[in-house]
């Protein structure tokens, strides 16, 4: 059965006493909550993922990257492997946030080497796709998501895509207070199971968890998680604040 996921994104943000505090705090929280039905996962930058990593409790949270580099190491100044991610006790990496694709230029070639290497790495990607406005007010949204799937990770082996997280965020909801509406979310979610239920199999398909992501906050996360195909949430802004983002788990 698939799991239900929250995932934090800090994205830029808090000083590394902050996310360590930040991480206490969600960590505490999520104690008292007893949160077996959820995993729960932090997002935090570089910098912080070992510290954080040291601060929760890993049975209760998981760590994330929010990005990797696209070689395994090397001369690459500036980057961060996935085994350096690893090395920090983090367990998750995001992967292909639209910030990346539109800030950072990265193409579904980079994202599809990101994908592999964390994978073989033995780390869980939480690949993200979505369309931006023009795209969704043209009505093409659809053919937008599949191509993106398409490009970077439906040339997995099926046994890599099972271990798979994907996160669906259409950058119009990114940010902006503007939520797409649960049925929106669903119908771009139950269209992404169907894709990979026809390029893999039924099982695969029923078995992967897929995210929404967008101006998921405490009031809208019940609403959005109680649809059927939406298996939690990527969660921004909201989750740098522990008592909205325990809200948002508490949604389930
Ligand atoms: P938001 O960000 O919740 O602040 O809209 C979501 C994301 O970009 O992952």
């Amino acid at each position: 059965m698939r799991k239900k996921i929250v995932a934090g994104n800090w994205k830029c943000n808090t000083t590394l006493t902050e996310g360590v505090a930040l991480a206490k705090q969600v960590d505490s929280l999520v104690a008292e909550r007893g949160a077996k039905d959820v995993v729960v996962v932090l997002g935090a930058p570089f910098t912080h993922l070992a510290s954080v990593a040291a601060a929760v409790d890993l049975n209760r949270i998981a760590v994330s990257s929010q990005n990797c580099a696209a070689e395994a190491k090397g001369a690459f100044t500036g980057e961060v492997s996935v085994s350096m991610i690893q090395s920090t006790g983090a367990s998750h990496v995001i992967i292909g946030h639209s910030e990346r694709r539109e800030y950072y230029h990265e193409t579904s070639e980079i994202l599809n080497k990101k994908v592999a290497l964390t994978l073989a790495q033995g780390l869980t990607p939480i690949y993200c796709c979505g369309e931006a406005l023009a795209i969704r007010e043209a009505g093409t949204e659809n053919e937008f998501v599949k191509t993106q799937l398409e490009e970077t990770i439906f040339n997995l082996s099926p046994e890599d895509f099972g271990k798979l997280v994907i996160a669906y965020e259409p950058i119009w909801a990114i940010g902006t207070g503007r939520t797409a509406s649960s049925q929106q979310a669903q119908d771009m979610l139950a269209f992404i199971r169907q894709l990979i239920a026809t390029k893999y199999n039924q099982t695969i398909a029923a078995d992967c968890s897929i995210l929404y992501g967008g101006s998921c906050s405490p009031s809208n996360a019940k609403e959005l998680f109680s649809q059927p195909d939406i298996d939690g949430g990527l969660i921004g802004g909201a989750s740098l604040k522990a008592e909205d983002f325990l809200a948002i788990i508490n949604a389930y």
